[in-house]
Order: structure tokens, then C-alpha cells, then sequence
């Protein structure tokens, strides 16, 4: 103890003074350069198409990737892509004049970061001819983006020992101007946490790395989406799934009372569009909610949107007077089960009736949903969720838009509506998924040629999880009806 008489504040004091501010203004900076949040510039939600393509939907927080990070990453590690061209090879569709690429959205939270949105499955990239330029067509399948490669991509890039403070920072320098601050953050604290992070997300997607069964290739996922909540950590199970369009949904509203309303995802295991954006949401947040009102607005915007959207119209000429011959073809042949009013389309039949393959039938069980809703639950979020029932088969979709919705059937295995109107021993057994020129005559994407091999995913039906059998409905119509039908199918 110290007692001589005051004469202003004790040296000890005084220290304590000066580093509770120091202590303060540390706190302060750690807060302005790490966390603090700071809105999307405007021009993201200048219009419904480009709030959809780039708007955040919450998830640079926990699943976000750095954005100098995220920049250099191909410059680092350009042998773990898939081919040459940095993201472009993983067949992200990129606008010109982009920053980033459609489904990637940049928000600053202490320092920019990047995260993912619906776009990014869900935003079909075409071209009308070799030399013309891509047109994007929001809520489109997103059927060029290779997932499977830019998960492995990322994880593979942090278990690179390569993959360290040093070389990431001396990359970022090349590019950029960091200051002091901001090189300390990355060296001691953005850069190891963001190699922690990626390493963990091996855990979470584990069917990314596996051999036995084929890989999902451009345009398909194994139900990452939900994974999370529900799923055992690994089982046998495989069901690849082709992207779905997700426009016009509202063609699966029912009316209240409704004793056997439509059903949503390709085997009819959710209720409703809103359960599925938010379960989707979810998914791309990795976690449960921060701010559960600012999601809640957020799924309720891309809800509406989803629903009010039309599909586009098909780009080429239609032969009206064949299309409608081709109209009395689908009366007699399809409408029983893909009409507006059949009572089917929207439902899932049974799977002997259709025969295709059913590997994304078995993937998804009772309890699964079960888990899922209640860990939905957990987080305070109110929605009808996901159907807890044993699935029978696949939902008869509704064909609206399906000139762009190819390759065909539920897990992509088809490459155009003319070959799913051949029997299944004569559909293509190799072709290319993900090329973005289209087919006219066939319908769907060119899959086969030398462009084809060069930037596609090679679709081998022999392969787990590939195959293309069943829905031999109209196989047995003459050449000149098959022609109508498709004409008629390209006013969809
Ligand atoms: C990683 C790719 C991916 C992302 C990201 C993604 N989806 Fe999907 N989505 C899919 C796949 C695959 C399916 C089909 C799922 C199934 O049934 O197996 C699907 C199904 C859907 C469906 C059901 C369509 C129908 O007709 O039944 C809707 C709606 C949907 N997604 C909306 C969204 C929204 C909204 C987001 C963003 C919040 C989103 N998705 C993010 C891949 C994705
Ligand atoms: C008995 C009911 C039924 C009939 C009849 C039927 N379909 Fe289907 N259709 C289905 C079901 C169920 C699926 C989903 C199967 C799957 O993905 O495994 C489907 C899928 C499709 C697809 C793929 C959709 C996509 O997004 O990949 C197209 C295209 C299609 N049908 C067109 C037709 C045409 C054209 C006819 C008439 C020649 C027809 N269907 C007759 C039930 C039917």
C-alpha cells in the first residue's frame, strides 16, 4: 500500500488508464477491420434478376471465404481445377463485367468477403450459336457449374501446406495494397481461421471425395442442400440430382384444404416453396441463422420472386401449325400425367410406374426429414417443412420451360428430348454434360463433339448413379409425331 498524499492520478493509474484506452481502441479496430457490417452496394438490388444473381443472403458470415482469399486461390493452386482459366473451368456462369461470378456475393463484414447464394445451382447459362454470346437465364438449371469440383477445389487448396500465411499474403500484394492492419488480420488470424474453416467442410459434404460412385459432374449435387440437418455423417446411398428450374412456383400453391396438394423437390419430399427456399437458405448459411428476421425477409423476397417469374420463351422459330399437331400428340399421350389439371403433375407416383433410376429415391428416408424439421425448429423458424412419410417415387414435374431444362430426367442422365423419346437401350450412353451450346434439333445441350468433350463432364450411364432408364412414354410414336410433340413442347 502505498499512502503519500495525492497529487494526481498514481502512477499505476495512470498505466491502467492508458491501456484500458489502448485496450479500447484495440477493441475498436478488431471490431472495424473484422466484423463490422457494411450494406451490398445498391446497384445488387437495381432489379429482381440481379438482387437474385448477386444479393447476399446472410451467408458470408460463417461460410464465407475472404474475398482476397477467394481471389487468389486459382493463381495459387491453378492445378487443382479442372482445366485451365481459373473459376470459369468449374463452368460458373460469369457476366461480363462482372466481379464475381453469378451465385457469389460480396459483402464486408471488417473485410470483404464472399459467400454463395441460390444462383449459384440455379441460373442456366446458353449460347444460340458457336460464336454467339451467353445469355443467363435466372432461375434457370444451372446446368454448366461443376459443384463437385469448387467443393474439392477449396478443400484441397487448404490441405495444401502451400496454403499458408506467407504465400497467400505475398500472392494478395500482387494484386492489392493491404495496409498494416489489414496484413496483420490475414497473417495472424483471416488466413489460419479461413484454412480451419475450408479443412471442416470436408466433414461436411463427405460423399465430395467419394470413388464408387460416379461423380455428379457439371449440374448435379447429391443433396448437399440438406445434408446438415438430417443426414447420418455417411451411408451407401448415392442419388445425384440434376438442378431443377426453379421459376413459375407458383403452379404448386394449393388450395387450402386441398387433400392431396402438390409437392415440392424432385421425389415430393417438401410441402411447400417456402419451406424449400428457407430449408435451401439454410444450407447455404451453414448453420443456424444470426439474424433470423433479416433471413426471414430475405427467403420471403426470393419466395415471391420464384413465383411471379415465367420461364423464358424459346429463342428459336416455332412451326405453329406443327406444334399444334403436336399438341393432339401430348393429349393422348401425356397430359394424363403432365397437364395443369392432370391431378398427377406436382405428385409423386409410384416408381415402378416410371421405372427410372432410384438412387435419389433411397437417399432421402422418413427419419431424415424428421431430424431435419425438428433441427428447424430448434432455430425459432416456423415453416411446414419437410414431408415425413417413406417416399414412393419420382414427382411428375410440370414442363413448363423444359426447352431449358436439359439434360433430361431427374438426375440428367438423358441429354435431349429427342433421345428421351427413344426406348432407353437407344439413348446416348456416353455423353458431355455442361456445354452451353444449344441444340435445336435435339433439344438440350450439345453433348456430344470435340467442344463438348473439351468443356463438358463426361455422362457415362453405365456408372452408379447415371443411369437412364424408364420413361419410355412416347417411344413407340412415329418420326413425324415425335417432331410435333417437340415442336409443341418448345412453347412450354
Ligand atoms: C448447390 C446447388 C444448389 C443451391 C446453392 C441451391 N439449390 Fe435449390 N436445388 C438444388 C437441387 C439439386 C435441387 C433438387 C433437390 C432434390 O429434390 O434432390 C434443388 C431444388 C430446389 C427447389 C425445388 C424445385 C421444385 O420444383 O420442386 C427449389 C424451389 C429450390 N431448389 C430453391 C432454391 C433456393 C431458393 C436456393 C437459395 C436459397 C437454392 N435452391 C439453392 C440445388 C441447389
Ligand atoms: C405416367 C405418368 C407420365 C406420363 C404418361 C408421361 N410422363 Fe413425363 N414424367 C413423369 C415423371 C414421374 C417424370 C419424372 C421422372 C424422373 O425424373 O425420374 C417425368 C419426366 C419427364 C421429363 C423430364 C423433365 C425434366 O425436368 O427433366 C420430360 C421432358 C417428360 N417427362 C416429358 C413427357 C412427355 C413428352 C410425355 C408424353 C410422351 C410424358 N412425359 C409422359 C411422368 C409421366
Amino acid at each position: 500500500m502505498n499512502d503519500t498524499p495525492r497529487s494526481g492520478p498514481k502512477p499505476s493509474q495512470l498505466l491502467l488508464s492508458i491501456l484500458s484506452l489502448l485496450a479500447g481502441l484495440l477493441g475498436y479496430i478488431v471490431w472495424e477491420r473484422g466484423f463490422r457490417e457494411h450494406p451490398q452496394p445498391d446497384w445488387v438490388r437495381r432489379d429482381d434478376p440481379t438482387r437474385f444473381m448477386y444479393g447476399s443472403i446472410g451467408a458470408e458470415k460463417d461460410a464465407g471465404i475472404p474475398y482476397w482469399i477467394f481471389y487468389v486461390l486459382p493463381r495459387i493452386f491453378a492445378e487443382k481445377l479442372p482445366g485451365p482459366g481459373g473459376y470459369a473451368a468449374i463452368g460458373l456462369p460469369w457476366e461480363e463485367g462482372q466481379e464475381l461470378p453469378i451465385g457469389f456475393t460480396k459483402k464486408t463484414l471488417g473485410f470483404p468477403r464472399v459467400a454463395n447464394n441460390c444462383a449459384l445451382c440455379h441460373t442456366a447459362r446458353y449460347r444460340t450459336a458457336p460464336d454467339a454470346k451467353p445469355v443467363f437465364a435466372p432461375l434457370g438449371p444451372g446446368h454448366t457449374t461443376n459443384i463437385q469440383a469448387f467443393l474439392r477445389f477449396v478443400i484441397d487448396c487448404a490441405k495444401d501446406p502451400r496454403f499458408n500465411s506467407d504465400n497467400i499474403l505475398q500472392e494478395i500484394e500482387n494484386v492489392t495494397h493491404l495496409d498494416w492492419v489489414d496484413t496483420l488480420m490475414y497473417r495472424f488470424f483471416i488466413i489460419p481461421a479461413t484454412k480451419q474453416r475450408l479443412l471442416e467442410r470436408e466433414s461436411q459434404y463427405p460423399s465430395i471425395y467419394r470413388t464408387d460412385v460416379a461423380d455428379w459432374g457439371r449440374g448435379r449435387d447429391d443433396i448437399i442442400k440438406l445434408f446438415k440437418y438430417s443426414l447420418n455423417p455417411i451411408d451407401d446411398t448415392f442419388g445425384p440430382a440434376d438442378f431443377p428450374a426453379i421459376w413459375n412456383l407458383k403452379k404448386y400453391d394449393s388450395t387450402p384444404g386441398e387433400r392431396d396438394p402438390q409437392r415440392m423437390n424432385l421425389a415430393g419430399d417438401t410441402w411447400d416453396a417456402y419451406s424449400v427456399v428457407m430449408d435451401s437458405a439454410l444450407g447455404l448459411l451453414g448453420g443456424a441463422p444470426h439474424d433470423s428476421e433479416e433471413l426471414i425477409e430475405e427467403v420471403q423476397w426470393i419466395t415471391d420472386y420464384t413465383k411471379r417469374t415465367p420461364p423464358p420463351a424459346y429463342p428459336f422459330p416455332i412451326d405453329t401449325a406443327k406444334a399444334a399437331d403436336g399438341q393432339a400428340v401430348f393429349d393422348a399421350q401425356c397430359a394424363f400425367c403432365h397437364a395443369d389439371n392432370s391431378g398427377r403433375v406436382g405428385r409423386p407416383l409410384p416408381l415402378v410406374e416410371i421405372g427410372t433410376s432410384r438412387g435419389r429415391l433411397d437417399r432421402w428416408i422418413r427419419n431424415a426429414a424428421v431430424r431435419a424439421n425438428r433441427a428447424v425448429a430448434a432455430m425459432g423458424i416456423e415453416r411446414r417443412g419437410l414431408v415425413e412419410e417413406d417416399l414412393i417415387g419420382y414427382k411428375v414435374p410440370h414442363l413448363d420451360g423444359i426447352w431449358l431444362r436439359a439434360p433430361y430426367l431427374h438426375n440428367g442422365s438423358v441429354p435431349t428430348l429427342r433421345d428421351l423419346l427413344d426406348p432407353a437401350s437407344k439413348r446416348p450412353r456416353v455423353f458431355y454434360r455442361g456445354y452451353d451450346g444449344y441444340d435445336p434439333e435435339g433439344i438440350g445441350f450439345i453433348a456430344q463433339g470435340s467442344e463438348a468433350e473439351r468443356i463438358g463432364t463426361r455422362h457415362d450411364v453405365s456408372k452408379r448413379g447415371n443411369a437412364n432408364q424408364g420413361h419410355e412414354f412416347g417411344t413407340h410414336l412415329s418420326g413425324e409425331e415425335k417432331s410435333s410433340l417437340i415442336e409443341y413442347l418448345k412453347t412450354f
